[in-house]
C-alpha cells in the first residue's frame, strides 16, 4: 500500500488521541503527529500507538510532540498536509458550547497562528467547540484561504440522526440515510426531506411526531452523551467524523460530505461559515453542493446563518 504526507492533530485528549488512533489505522499517511501541552502526554500516546501496529497491521509512525502555550515545539508538525484542531476544553453537564467560546479561543488562535507558521499549505479540520466560531476564528488567524478552513459537526451529527432512526426502526445503519446541516448547535438542521430507510422517504415509515422527537433527540446528541459521561464530552463519533475528513483530504476522493464551510451565496446566504454539504478533496473545500430543501428546512439554514453570524461577527475581537 502506498502511504503519502503528513496529518497532525493537535490536542492528545479523548478527541484527539482517538483521532491519530483511526488515523495511524487507516495506514493511508505516512506520519500521524500528535500534540500536547501537557509534557510527555502525545509522547506517550504515540509510543503505545506504535506498539500497537505489529497487532493492527498498519506501518503509519506515530510521533509524540509536546508544544508549549506560547507556541513553542511545533517543528515535529512542520509541511503537513493536513491538520486536525481538537484543542481546548470539553463541555461539562449543564454547559452550552457557547460557555466554551473565550477559553477556546485563546487556544484556538494561537494554534492556528503556529500552524499557518511550520505548515503554510496544510488543510484544516477544525474541532474545538463552539465549532462554527472556531472554525471562523481559525481562518482569522491562519490567514489560509477559507477553502483551506473547514469544521466537523455535519458528519457527526448526521451519524446521530442515522443512527436514532436505525435504533428506532430496528434496521441497520447500513439502509439508513440521513442528513443534518446548520449549525453544531441550537440552530442545527435535521433534512427530514434527505433521509431515507432503504430508499424510502422517512416520512413513508415513521410518523411526523417520531420524526420530530428523532430530530430533537439529534440536536441535543451530544448533550446526552456528556450527561451521561458526567466527565467530558463524546469522542468515538467525533473522532471518526475527523479522522474521514482528514482521510478525504489526503486521498482527494470527492466525497460529498456535510461539513462547516464557508458559504458565500449558496442558497443565497452570503459570508458566513455554516454546515453544508460539500465535496472535499486535497485543496479541502472543492465547491459547496446545494440540494432542494422544503421551505421550513430552508428557513431553517437561514436562521442557523443568521445565528451563526452574529457570533461569528464578534470572534475577530477574542
Ligand atoms: P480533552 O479535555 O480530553 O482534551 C483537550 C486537550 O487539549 C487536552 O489534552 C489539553 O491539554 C489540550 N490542549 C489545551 N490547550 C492546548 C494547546 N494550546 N495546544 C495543544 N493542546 C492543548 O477534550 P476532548 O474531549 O478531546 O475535546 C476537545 C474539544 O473538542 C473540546 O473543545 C470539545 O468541546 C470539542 N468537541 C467537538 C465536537 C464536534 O463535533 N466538533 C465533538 C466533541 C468534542
Ligand atoms: C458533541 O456534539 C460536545 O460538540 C460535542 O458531542
Amino acid at each position: 500500500m502506498s502511504r503519502r504526507g503528513k496529518v497532525t492533530v493537535v490536542g492528545a485528549g479523548f478527541y484527539g488521541s482517538t483521532t491519530a488512533q483511526r488515523l495511524a489505522e487507516y495506514d493511508v499517511f505516512e506520519t500521524v503527529v500528535l500534540t500536547d501541552i501537557v509534557e510527555g502526554k502525545a509522547e506517550g500516546l504515540a509510543l503505545d500507538l506504535n506498539q500497537s501496529r505489529p497487532i493492527e497491521g498498519f506501518e503509519t509512525t506515530v510521533v509524540g510532540a509536546t508544544t508549549t502555550v506560547d507556541g513553542g515545539g511545533y517543528e515535529p508538525t512542520a509541511g503537513s498536509d493536513v491538520v486536525v484542531i481538537t484543542a481546548g476544553l470539553p463541555r461539562k453537564p449543564g454547559m452550552s458550547r457557547m460557555d466554551l467560546l473565550e477559553v477556546n479561543a485563546k487556544i484556538v488562535r494561537g494554534v492556528a497562528e503556529k500552524i499557518a507558521e511550520y505548515s503554510p499549505e496544510a488543510v484544516i479540520v477544525v474541532v474545538s467547540n463552539p465549532l462554527d466560531e472556531m472554525t471562523a476564528l481559525t481562518q482569522l488567524a491562519s490567514a489560509f484561504p477559507k477553502n483551506r478552513v473547514f469544521g466537523q459537526a455535519g458528519v457527526l451529527d448526521t451519524a446521530r440522526f442515522t443512527n436514532n432512526v436505525a435504533t428506532t426502526l430496528g434496521v441497520p445503519v447500513g439502509s439508513v440515510q440521513t442528513l443534518t446541516l446548520g449549525s453544531h448547535g441550537d440552530t442545527m438542521v435535521p433534512v427530514p426531506s434527505a433521509c431515507f430507510v432503504d430508499g424510502k422517504p422517512l416520512a413513508d415509515v415513521l410518523d411526523a411526531d417520531k420524526i420530530e422527537e428523532l430530530v430533537t433527540r439529534t440536536r441535543n446528541g451530544g448533550a446526552e452523551v456528556v450527561a451521561l459521561l458526567k466527565t467530558g464530552s463524546a469522542y468515538y463519533a467525533p473522532s471518526a467524523a475527523a479522522a474521514r475528513m482528514a482521510k478525504a483530504v489526503i486521498t482527494d476522493s470527492g466525497a460529498i460530505i456535510p461539513v462547516c464551510a464557508w458559504v458565500d451565496g449558496e442558497y443565497g446566504i452570503d459570508g458566513v461559515y455554516l454546515g453544508v454539504e460539500a465535496e472535499i478533496g486535497s485543496t479541502g473545500v472543492k465547491r459547496i453542493v446545494e440540494r432542494d430543501l422544503t421551505d421550513s428546512e430552508l428557513a431553517g439554514l437561514k436562521e442557523a446563518a443568521e445565528a451563526v453570524r452574529a457570533k461569528q461577527a464578534d470572534i475577530a475581537a477574542l
